[in-house]
């Protein structure tokens, strides 16, 4: 029987390089996430894969191009839990999560709280205490609303219950390079992008995220330890591809990313970062979707609680 059209171009596909839109500037936690992913599917999937930087909004930007883009499978998004806060925190988002397709789960990355160097602050409870008591003064980076170290930033101005002054960047790659130069105060990223920061001294570290200590950074104690109760967030990432994409295609994506997290490159590479593959049960696009669903509904209310909203 002649291949259908469909199943022809599926099996076809790629017949031409792909393009990975990152939604926050080049340098950045997920810059570095989807560059290590994607040199390992241009190899299996014998087509350039190619990471496109489209910053600003919080990630927003970049994801509404690939909302908008042809669902042929040459568009993706690599992004991360911003995905699901974004709709809540984004009362007039040009896209909604059901403009996607998922194409499966990546990694979910542990933050640090971070400051600039010789910040005078101690321990985080130090920091806690210094933030309430010089609240005017105190500056914060991040990617901008929508981002994770927006969120991580939220959550800790909640916990604290004082607001600072935040200063949003393209991606937490710039604002990393005010920080190490003193320009602002205090940040909470991933360690993607902090852990050689953090290791070569540059910056002064408090705490992570994680209910439990991270391995490659075990002189940090938890936000739990430090006495920020139930403070808690990883930054999970997935890749995406336009709502109407064939299945093959998806399918053919989900694929060469699975080869990619058993690619020993990757995950000693995620490993210095202090980060891993997904768990292999958490690695299909069936399973990618139902856990963005869940995302959804699960920060809703904290961000609503916490009265943050973009616009
Ligand atoms: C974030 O804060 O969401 C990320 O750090 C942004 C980035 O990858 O630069």
């Amino acid at each position: 029987l002649a291949a259908t059209p469909r199943a022809a171009q599926a099996q076809a596909y790629p017949a031409r390089p792909i393009t990975v839109v990152v939604p926050f500037a080049a340098g950045g936690p997920t810059d570095t996430v989807a560059r290590l992913v994607a040199e390992s599917m241009t190899k299996t999937l014998g087509q350039q894969v190619i990471v496109e930087n489209v910053g600003g909004a919080g990630g927003t930007r970049g994801a509404g191009q690939v909302a908008k883009a042809a669902p042929d499978g040459y568009t993706l998004l690599l992004h991360h839990i911003g995905q699901a806060t974004a709709p809540s925190l984004y009362r007039k988002l040009p896209y909604k999560v059901t403009d996607f397709e998922t194409a499966g789960l990546i990694t979910a990355v542990p933050m640090t709280l971070i400051a600039k160097p010789g910040f005078e602050p101690k321990s985080i409870a130090d920091v806690v205490a210094y933030v309430k008591a010089n609240k005017d003064k105190v500056t914060y980076g991040n990617a901008g609303v929508g981002s994770a170290s927006h969120l991580c930033g939220m959550l800790f101005m909640s916990a604290v219950g004082t607001q600072v002054t935040t200063v949003p960047y393209q991606g937490t790659g710039p604002a990393m390079n005010d920080l190490v130069g003193g320009q602002i105060d205090l940040m909470c990223d991933q360690t993607t992008n902090t852990t050689g920061q953090i290791k070569g001294g540059k910056v002064k570290a408090y705490a992570v995220t994680t209910k439990e200590p991270v391995k490659s950074l075990p002189d940090l104690p938890t936000m739990e330890a430090g006495g920020l109760k139930g403070f808690e967030v990883t930054v999970w990432h997935g890749l995406y591809a336009p709502k109407g994409t064939p299945a093959d295609v998806v399918a053919k994506l989900n694929a060469a990313l699975n080869t990619a997290l058993e690619d020993p490159k990757v995950v000693a590479r995620f490993a210095d970062l202090g980060t891993e593959p997904e768990p292999k049960d958490r690695r299909s696009a069936e399973f990618h979707k139902t856990f963005l669903t869940a995302e959804v509904a699960k920060w809703k209310p904290i961000i609503e609680a916490a009265g943050v909203y973009a616009d």
